[in-house]
C-alpha cells in the first residue's frame, strides 16, 4: 500500500544565549571563542564549535580550510574527531554549541552541514543517547534540538 507521510521535528528557540540553562550559556561562549581560532582565510566566515562531554569537560573546534577546498575540514567536525581521538573512553557526548561569525566579526547563525550531521549522527547512535545541537541563529538567540537524528531524517546508518 502507498502512504503519504509526514516528519516533524520539534525544537526550541531562546530569545538570547542568557535565556540558556548555565551549563549551555557556558557551552556557547566557548563556541563564540572556537571560532576566533578559526582558519578560513578562503571563504572569511569563521565557525566554532564546543562540544561537552558527559563527564563534563569541553572540547572546541573551528573550522580549517585549505587551498585545495575540499581538504578544509567544518568546526563541528574539528571538535568531533578532536574529542574522539583524545578522548577515546569519553566518547559520550552531551551537546554541542555552534556559531558563525562573518568577515565583519558579527556572530551569526550556523546551521551544521550536512556532512556534519552524519558524522554527529552516528556517535549519538553508538553512545545510545541524545546528544543536543545548540545553534546560535540570526536574531541573536539560539535554536535547541534535542538530538541529531532531527537533524537527519533517515540518516545513513550500517
Ligand atoms: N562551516 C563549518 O565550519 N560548519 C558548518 O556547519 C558549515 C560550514 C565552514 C566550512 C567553511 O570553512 C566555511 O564554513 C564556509 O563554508
Amino acid at each position: 500500500m502507498t502512504m503519504d507521510r509526514t516528519y516533524t521535528i520539534n525544537y526550541r528557540e531562546y530569545a538570547t544565549v542568557d535565556a540558556l540553562a548555565p551549563a549551555d550559556r557556558e557551552l556557547v561562549r566557548l563556541a563564540v571563542s572556537a571560532a576566533a581560532t578559526a582558519y578560513a582565510p578562503y571563504s572569511k566566515f569563521h565557525v566554532g564549535a564546543a562540544l561537552r562531554l558527559a563527564d563534563g569537560r569541553v572540547v572546541t573546534g573551528s573550522n580549517q580550510e585549505n587551498a585545495a577546498y575540499p581538504s578544509g575540514l567544518c568546526a563541528e567536525r574539528t571538535a568531533l574527531f578532536a574529542a574522539s581521538a583524545h578522548y577515546p573512553d569519553q566518547r559520550d557526548y552531551e551537546a554541542i554549541a555552534i556559531v558563525g561569525c562573518n568577515h565583519e566579526g558579527h556572530l551569526c547563525e550556523a546551521a551544521p552541514c550536512g556532512a556534519c550531521r552524519q558524522v554527529m549522527m552516528e556517535y549519538e547512535s553508538q553512545q545510545g543517547h541524545p546528544m543536543r545541537v545548540l545553534c546560535y541563529t540570526a536574531d541573536g538567540g539560539v535554536r535547541e534540538f534535542q538530538r541529531v537524528a532531527d537533524l537527519l531524517p533517515f540518516g545513513f546508518e550500517m
